[in-house]
């Protein structure tokens, strides 16, 4: 599955979805660039999420709340304190691991049943803060580092993820501020602003897009684990004593979600957290089957009226709620459903990538398609005029300009048309149509689906209502 990969990695590359950033300069790690076709996928799911979450609840409105905020923000969330990861550095290699990774990689060297031990035992020690024990338990296991293959290990130290710059004045050291290493408190510092200005009624929630930065000691597995990254959050704020049961409302209507972009279900599963976050009081994540395995994309944590109440003391600024059903004021709770924008995307193109034989008897075959829901891909339809000659690209430009007002669509007269079809498969273009001779004769064109491969004749007239329908 590793191979799988890597295959996906470079595909993502030469089909222009995905870069690393600076590459010129080689690079920089753990930071990525989204190129022509990857903007325009990622702007879908981002579309998708958003239209999901505000257009079609009507209790939920969206912000675009700043990266940078005041510093108290992240004393007040605990950030400061708490936002940290135990490390590990090795002495020989200078080498720097966060060590629930360190030992996750280990673990991936084992048995099932060795790793799921060694991995339990660690889940156990990290909830304890345990740092001899972690020590005690990367030395018993001989666990060593991936550059120089020893095995000679510091103590376990906290280290914060989140960076820091200077705002105006360099030499002023109380101008220090942080990157949000979440979006979540631009909308806890706005709940009263949204609240009043929205005449928001408890039940509500407030969504928010945008980029978040952590500095990821262990950055690898490529847009997995980045230290720019965008997060699609969204805080529903509710009455003490009813966070329970939204918990579990949330938690499913985003599993839903998921499956309405008709991704195969069995590759999706609930992980309680063994850990909880500082704030939280219960946490789920939905993981999903990657080929580097089962991991997190989203996560969905009741937060408890903890940064409300955090926000409120720092500030000593009143942030409540007054429920004119039961006559009382109160915090409200919180629950949060908070999905990485680039590890969905991750997601969408794990699933959709598919290395396809196509051989028969007489001749060897095969194709790369990515089968990406027909909403999400980058490009709808593609149009394509048989010659470049007898009027073909003409009609062809026709039918460009009665489409592109409505969706995506990609014009090409290059090259044989199998050639160009498989190229449209390999950046997910789930429609192409054929403008041949005949098209000029009776009006129909050939429409070739990307999953099937199956071609049919319908007329010009109808393609832009049938690729409407599709992308629904
Ligand atoms: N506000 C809650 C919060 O930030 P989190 O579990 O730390 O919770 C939520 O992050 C989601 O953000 C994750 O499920 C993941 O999809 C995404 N995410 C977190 N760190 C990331 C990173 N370094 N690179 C890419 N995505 C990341």
């Amino acid at each position: 599955d590793q191979n799988i990969f890597q295959a996906i990695i470079s595909h993502c590359k030469e089909y222009g979805f995905i870069f690393q950033s600076s590459e010129i300069y080689d690079g920089l790690s753990a930071v990525y660039d989204y190129g022509q076709n990857g903007a325009q996928l990622k702007k879908n799911i981002r579309d998708y999420w958003w239209k999901s979450m505000t257009q079609l609840h009507e209790n939920i409105v969206g912000i675009d709340a700043a990266i940078f905020m005041h510093p108290t923000t992240w004393k007040a969330s605990g950030h400061v304190d708490n936002f940290s990861d135990p490390m590990i550095d090795n002495k020989d290699s200078n080498k720097r691991y966060r060590v629930d990774h360190l030992i996750e990689g280990h673990a991936e060297k084992l048995s099932e049943a060795d790793a799921a031990a060694l991995l339990a035992t660690m889940d156990k020690l990290l909830a304890d803060n345990d740092f001899a024990g972690l020590k005690q338990l990367i030395e018993d296991n001989k666990i060593a580092c991936s550059v120089s293959g020893t095995v000679n290990w510091t103590d376990v130290r906290q280290f914060n993820l989140m960076f820091s710059t200077q705002l105006g004045s360099v030499t002023d050291e109380a101008s220090e501020i942080y990157l949000r290493p979440e979006t979540a408190q631009g909308i806890f510092v706005n709940f009263l602003n949204v609240q009043k200005t929205g005449r928001m009624k408890v039940p509500f929630g407030i969504a928010q897009v945008g980029k978040a930065f952590r500095n990821e000691i262990v950055a690898r597995q490529f847009i997995f684990r980045m230290r720019e990254f965008e997060q699609m959050e969204m805080q529903f704020f509710v009455r003490p004593g009813t966070q329970k049961e939204w918990y579990e409302k949330w938690k499913e209507e985003r599993m839903q979600w998921h499956l309405s972009l008709g991704i195969d279900p069995s590759k999706y599963r609930f992980k309680d957290h063994v850990k909880l976050a500082h704030y939280a009081d219960a946490a789920v994540d939905i993981e999903f089957d990657f080929p580097i395995g089962f991991k997190e994309v989203e996560g969905i944590h009741s937060r408890t009226d903890f940064d409300l109440t955090q926000h409120q003391q720092f500030s000593r600024k009143k942030i409540q709620y007054f429920d004119t059903e039961i006559n009382q004021n109160y915090v409200p709770y919180v629950i949060e459903t908070s999905i990485g924008l680039d590890r969905m995307f991750l997601l969408v193109i794990c699933s959709a990538y598919a290395e396809e034989d196509l051989s028969t008897p007489e001749k060897q075959d095969s194709r790369v398609v990515l089968r990406l829901p027909a909403k999400l891909a980058p490009t709808k339809l593609a149009i394509f005029p048989l010659t470049k000659k007898d009027g073909l690209p003409e009609l062809a430009q026709q039918l460009m300009t009665e489409c592109k007002p409505h969706f995506y669509c990609f014009y090409e007269e290059k090259d044989a048309i199998g050639k160009r079809y498989r190229r449209q498969d390999a950046v997910g273009t789930p429609f192409c149509v054929t403008i041949d001779h005949q098209t000029k004769e009776d009006g129909t064109v050939t429409i070739r689906y990307r999953d099937t491969m199956e071609q049919e004749r319908i007329p010009m007239s109808e393609v832009k209502n049938l690729v409407l329908n599709k992308i629904a």
